[in-house]
Order: structure tokens, then sequence, then C-alpha cells
């Protein structure tokens, strides 16, 4: 049935998320003392913006008749303040590449309004990517 498929996936999504949100704020702690103020202000921004797709996300499940997961994907910690922000890229790389799967899949199943609100999200994470590459000096 189309409509448990697209509860599964936004299920995966919410675990990313839940996952983005822990490791944005454990490199926003444990950068602290590496002389990155900007930089820890964004880790700590960015998990806010994470939060709010976990809220998004959940909601939908809910009203979808599915139970949101609170399962977590895998987190990425430790190192210095380049392993953590590239840590940081390959997450955000890793969430639009799943976040283009998703909007196919909507789309797809004939679900308009949850492909439109992924895509929102999707924006977003392209932003966190951009800020990521731009830090770091990756030129696309
Ligand atoms: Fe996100
Ligand atoms: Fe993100």
């Amino acid at each position: 049935m189309s409509r448990l498929k697209i509860i599964e996936a936004l299920n995966k999504d919410i675990s990313d998320e839940l996952a983005a949100i822990i490791q944005y704020m454990q490199h926003h702690y444990m950068a602290e003392g590496m002389e990155s103020v900007a930089v820890i202000d964004l880790f700590k921004k960015a998990s806010i913006d994470e939060m709010k797709h976990a809220e998004i996300l959940s909601e939908r499940v809910t009203y979808l008749g599915g139970e949101p997961t609170t399962t977590l994907s895998k987190v990425k910690k430790g190192g210095n303040l380049k392993k953590m922000i590239r840590d940081n890229l390959d997450s955000e790389n890793e969430a639009i590449k799943q976040y283009k799967e998703h909007i196919k899949l909507c789309a797809d199943l004939g679900d308009s309004v949850t492909r439109l609100m992924l895509e929102k999200i999707l924006s977003d994470e392209e932003k966190h990517a951009d800020t990521w590459e731009t830090i770091l000096g990756i030129k696309k």
C-alpha cells in the first residue's frame, strides 16, 4: 500500500534528522575552544533546522496514520573542526540524495503534499551543504 511505503520512507528520514540534531549539537559543544566561534554557532543553528525537519516529518507520519520513529541513525563524531565540517558535509550530501529519492517516490505514488514538504526540506539541506562547502573552500 502506497501510504505505508511513504510512512516507511519518512521514518527513515526522521531517524536521519534525529541523528543530525545530535551530531550538530555534539559538534557545537566539542568544537568549543577551537577558536571557531562563527562555525560553532552555525552547528547550533543547523541543529535547530534539523529539529524543525524532524517535527514536520513526524507530523506528516502521524497524519498518514503511522507512528514517528524514535530510532536514531549513526552519529558521526570526533576529530578536529575540519573533520567535523567534512562529516557534516557528508551527512548533508547523503540527506540530499535520500530526499531526492523520496521526492521521486512521492511523485510516483501521487502524494503531492508530501512531495512538496520534502522539496522544502531538501532546499534547506542544500543550503547546509553549501555552507560547509564554502567554509572548506570546495567549488562545484
Ligand atoms: Fe534536515
Ligand atoms: Fe541539514
